[in-house]
């Protein structure tokens, strides 16, 4: 089994694939971005380790932010998956880089296939296009994984902030508007090292890969499912429009990805984002 090296290891989604992998055994090993910064060349270069399989899931997420900070979220988003490649394509290493649903420009109507055109919206989009686009031209035998709507339950997520405003509010308003897929960052993450250690034994061939629970939801019904799933009434959810939370970041109204080139390599879906959220809840619940 190669070895795992998983950055941006302490975020939401490298905290998940790190806890997953140490309890099944897996030699998967974290590094923070206080361990190494991906954009760092020397750094980089010296972690990666021949033979292995790094998981980037290393970013700078902060979407609203990015709309000022394009220059920083670049560097990240796209200047350190270029770095990323290189190392690995020096010493023989495979990359797993995990991308968003932002790429696209969310107003399509049906799901977005993995060949769909990006056309970026916001500067985080941006961001992250370049990544790909550098992981793929640098190392073609990469997998970028697309996904989109992450939460834990934790922090401060969508999914986190509705357990708390259903505890401090009677009511709570909810955009009704824009469609996605909420994706469990577990679930992304025993995905992610599906794709990992398939590559000792029957390799998925690189290209974008579409990684999502299933289905599709607005943050509306995501909302109203969290507040039924901790016991309370969902009608306490009001439905409002995106003009009422207008937001730095212009958000895609449509941005479901059609995860057929997943299952299409063999990969099991994610399961659809009702059972995930039951099962995020209830570990959340496990935990408390
Ligand atoms: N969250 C979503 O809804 C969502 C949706 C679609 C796609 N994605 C993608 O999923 C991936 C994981 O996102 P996430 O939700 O887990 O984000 P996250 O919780 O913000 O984690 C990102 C991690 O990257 C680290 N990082 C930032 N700059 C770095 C650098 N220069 N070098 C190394 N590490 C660095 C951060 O560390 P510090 O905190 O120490 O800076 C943070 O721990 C990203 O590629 C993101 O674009 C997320």
């Amino acid at each position: 089994m190669r070895n795992v090296l998983v950055t941006g290891a302490h975020g939401q989604l490298g905290s998940h694939v790190i806890d997953l992998g140490t309890s099944s055994g897996s030699p998967v090993r974290g590094v923070g971005s206080a361990e190494l910064d991906i954009t760092d060349e020397a750094a980089v270069a010296a972690a990666v380790a021949p033979g292995s399989v790094v998981i980037n899931c290393a970013a700078y997420t902060a979407v609203d932010a990015a709309e000022t900070d394009e220059v920083a979220a670049t560097a990240v988003n796209g200047h350190g998956p270029a770095v990323l490649a290189r190392a690995c394509a020096d010493v023989g290493a495979a990359l797993i880089h995990v991308s968003t649903d932002y790429v696209f420009a969310g107003d399509a109507t049906q799901p977005y296939p993995v060949d769909a055109r990006p056309d970026p919206r916001s500067a985080y989009g941006r961001s992250k296009l370049l990544g790909e686009q550098a992981v793929r031209a640098i190392l073609p035998s990469a997998h970028v994984v697309r996904t989109a709507w992450v939460y834990t339950g934790e922090g401060n997520d969508f999914v986190a902030t509705m357990r708390r405003l259903e505890r401090d509010r009677d009511t709570v308003r909810v955009v009704d508007d824009q469609l996605g897929c909420p994706t469990y960052a577990r679930d992304l993450a025993a995905g992610l090292l599906e794709l990992a250690f398939r590559a000792d034994s029957d390799p998925v061939p690189g290209g974008i890969l579409h990684a999502t629970n299933g289905g599709e939801a607005t943050w509306y019904d995501l909302a109203c499912a969290v507040f039924a799933g901790v016991g309370a009434d969902p009608h306490r959810v009001l439905p409002c429009t995106s003009d009422e939370f207008v937001r730095p970041a212009p958000r895609p109204a449509y941005s479901v990805l059609d995860g057929q080139s997943w299952s299409a390599a063999g990969l099991t879906p994610l399961r659809p984002w009702r059972e995930a959220l039951e099962a995020a809840l209830g570990a959340l619940d496990a935990h408390a």
